[in-house]
């Protein structure tokens, strides 16, 4: 690893990721729903959090160790679905798994992948899952999640936030175009279309199910042995509803603020959706985490684990496996360093005592 990478806080790496990146890449990138209000406040909710940290609490062995889904996993720092890495570094979703699996983070594979499962599967160096949208075709939906359960992975999620996408004003209307010689690998025998939408005022898109029901879910749930996270709840009323269709894992998220303006933050749904699940699945939570400090508040409102989102992809976009890798590890020390300084020596200690 290049030594002056191992130093770079995350706020430096994305400065720096912008600079080399590709301008359509980047607005895709960071581009959030409509004003961007909810994208600022992502961020921000979790910042204005405050710890009220216990002393002389030995805390001279600090472990961020847990069991996840049936995963021994050496911290709660997760690389969270997002799609099309090619756009972002020329080895694509291969550096992403190597550099989440070399820092030990879970790597969750976007179904608007730009290399194939396969490729993936090789390049993985630990454990990964596989993604895909609620879609109109479930028959197809079944073949994916049976060729990843085939191919290895530990888990599969199911983003359920996106009956349409939503308006990115940066990133325009039609969202993102692939560049000549990228495809989306893992749709290609899809019968439907990935593509978006054919005028600015049509809202649906042939690639996404905005019919998608809870009966569905279901469906789907019983389709694999493997875990079933399901991702995009905000309210504890429907993470009941996820338990009953039988999910292992829920994921408190607002797809990084890209869907609906307006939409609250994560920090504020994940104590409510915590609350009504009482561990009876796990509760993941993404959106503008940037800090260890961050991570350790969203343990501490009730996340079992987190995820990443474009803070990976800047580590992407930076230097690859290499990149992704050092935001993994950044991270995982900013969070025992924020433990330490909390007295939580473990993950269990993390509790919504220490928040203010
Ligand atoms: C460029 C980009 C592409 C994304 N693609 C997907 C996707 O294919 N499937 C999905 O469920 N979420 C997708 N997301 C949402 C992320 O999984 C995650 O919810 C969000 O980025 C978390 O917020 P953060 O970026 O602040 O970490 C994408 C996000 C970004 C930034």
């Amino acid at each position: 690893m290049k030594p002056e990478l191992e130093s770079l806080p995350l706020a430096e790496v994305e400065r720096l990721a912008e600079r080399v990146a590709d301008p359509a890449a980047w607005n895709y990138l960071v581009s959030g729903a409509g004003t961007e209000d909810a994208l600022r406040e992502n961020l921000a909710a979790f910042r204005r959090i405050r710890f009220a940290p216990r002393v002389c609490t030995d805390v001279s062995e600090v472990d961020t160790e847990l069991r996840l889904l049936g995963l021994d996993l050496p911290h709660p720092v997760l690389i969270g679905p997002t799609a099309c890495h090619r756009m972002f570094h020329p080895d694509g979703e291969e550096a992403t798994a190597r550099g989440a699996g070399e820092a030990g983070a879970v790597f969750c594979l976007s179904g608007y992948s730009t290399t194939g499962m396969a490729a993936v599967q090789r390049a993985a160096s630990g454990p990964w899952w596989l993604q895909y949208n609620a879609a109109p075709d479930d028959g197809f939906t079944r073949e994916l999640i049976a060729e990843a359960t085939e191919r290895g992975a530990a888990g599969i999620v199911l983003t359920v936030d996106t009956p349409v996408a939503g308006a990115r004003e940066r990133q325009g209307w039609d969202g993102v175009s692939l560049p000549d010689g990228l495809s989306f690998a893992l749709t290609e025998s899809a019968p439907y279309p990935v593509r978006p939408p054919s005028s600015p005022y049509e809202i649906h898109r042939p690639a996404l199910d905005a019919s998608f029901t809870w009966e569905r879910l279901a469906g789907l749930r019983s389709s694999t042995r493997i875990p079933l996270l399901v991702k995009g709840i905000l309210r504890a009323d429907d993470a009941l509803r996820c338990l009953d269709a039988g999910a292992d894992g829920i994921i408190v998220s607002n797809h990084g603020a890209r869907n609906l303006d307006s939409v609250l933050s994560t920090a504020e749904a994940l104590p409510r959706v915590a609350e009504a699940v009482r561990g009876r699945a796990a509760v993941l939570v993404d959106g503008g985490l940037r800090r260890g400090a961050d991570i350790a508040k969203a343990l501490a409102l009730g996340a079992d684990a987190v995820l990443l989102g474009r803070p990976a992809l800047h580590g992407l976009v930076l230097a690859g496996a290499q990149g992704v890798g050092h935001v993994v590890r950044r991270l995982r020390y900013e969070l025992a360093m924020t433990m330490a300084l909390c007295g939580a020596p473990n993950l269990a200690a993390l509790d919504a005592d220490l928040l203010v």
